[in-house]
């Protein structure tokens, strides 16, 4: 099973940014942790602040790994473009938040990845990511 979390914009700061909404773990050790318990898949994990780096990282995995767990973080809200890399590719996406968007403001209710995305997980702080790989297990 060969799995990638690709992660978008400022959550290369998690531990640092906002840590009342995004916790005090940064996202390197989060991912060891999620290596050692899923020891069993061949976990891959990628980051960019990039929009056009996040799209050329789903095609380039879309059409080989049996699955893709997207936190496109802000792109989420705005990106026709990996809305339509998600659709565009066959493996399945899972879309992952930490926060519970729909609790906060209102421009975080839209997202343009839900739609192609085989489900969404939200809410569950870091553990949103470790639920998501389970669901490509079951
Ligand atoms: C986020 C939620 C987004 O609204 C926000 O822009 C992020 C992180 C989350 O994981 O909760 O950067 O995707």
């Amino acid at each position: 099973m060969k799995l990638i979390i690709i992660n978008g914009p400022n959550l290369n700061l998690l531990g640092k940014r906002e840590p009342e909404v995004y916790g005090n773990t940064t996202f390197d050790n989060y991912f060891k942790q999620l290596q050692e318990k899923f020891n069993t898949v061949e976990l891959h994990y990628f980051q960019s602040n990039i929009e056009g780096e996040l799209i050329d990282k789903i095609q380039e995995v879309g059409f080989s790994f049996d699955g893709i767990i997207l936190n496109a973080a802000a792109y989420t809200h705005t990106s026709v473009g990996i809305g339509d890399a998600v659709k565009a590719v066959e493996t399945p996406v899972i879309e992952v938040h930490i926060s519970n968007t729909f609790k906060r403001e209102d421009f975080r209710h839209v997202s343009h990845i839900s739609s192609g995305a085989k489900g969404v997980v939200l809410g569950f702080g870091l553990q949103s990511y470790d639920l998501a790989i389970q669901s490509f297990l079951e």
